[in-house]
């Protein structure tokens, strides 16, 4: 059975690809379609924006897909950038310029928590949803940037339980306890019962 993730970044393809290891299906990313098109993120949550990329690749592609959405939310900022994290400061903007847009905005405010969010849906062949799931890793806005570990919103993001950044923090740290790592083992246990209940 082929599974279609639905992304053209090799590292997240190699991503899911680790993360299914044990289950007997191809993994391939949309690069295998060409002609595909794109489905555009429009929903306000990150699961709907999941949802939608699972079924509009589902049903162009004619296989199963894998999709995921994720961003930072800050309470401060009403759960800003949230959905629209990767394009915060506009097209084209860089990582330090997002990360300069969201430290003027939330300013000296000793109200600094925030949560990374990852959702990830699975749909069938026809498009029909399967599964969705988010995870979560809460902590804080750091006061300034630090760190040249990890990307995005990770130099200024201070998880909970610990005083260093991601962005200084070991990867083999941020592995085990992000958002992607938790939605990761929540949607694990769907394939696993999928794929059990299928043999
Ligand atoms: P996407 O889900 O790949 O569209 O990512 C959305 C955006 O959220 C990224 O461009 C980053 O700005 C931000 N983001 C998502 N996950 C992380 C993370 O693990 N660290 C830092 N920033 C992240």
């Amino acid at each position: 059975m082929t599974i279609v993730a639905a992304t053209r970044n090799p590292g997240k393809i190699r991503e899911i690809r680790l993360l299914l290891a044990q289950i007997p299906v191809r993994l391939v990313g949309l690069d295998e379609y060409p002609d595909a098109g794109e489905i555009e993120e429009t929903g306000s949550t990150f699961v709907e924006n999941a949802e939608l990329k699972a079924t509009g690749y589902a049903r162009l592609t004619g296989e199963m897909a894998v999709s995921d959405d994720s961003g930072l939310v800050v309470d401060a900022l009403a759960g800003a950038p949230g959905v629209q994290s990767a394009r915060y400061a506009g097209a084209g903007a860089s990582d330090a310029e997002r990360i300069r847009k969201l430290l003027d905005e939330i300013g000296s405010a000793d109200e600094r928590s925030a949560r990374f969010v990852c959702a990830i849906s699975v749909a069938d062949r026809n498009g029909r949803i399967l599964c969705s799931v988010e995870g979560k890793c809460e902590g804080r806005i750091a006061l300034v940037p630090t760190g040249e570990n990890g990307f995005g919103y990770d130099p200024v993001f201070i998880p909970t339980g610990f005083s260093r950044s991601f962005g200084e923090l070991p990867d083999e740290v941020k592995s085990q306890i992000s958002h992607r790592a938790d939605a990761s083992r929540k949607i694990m246990r769907f394939f696993a019962d999928f794929w059990g209940n299928r043999t």
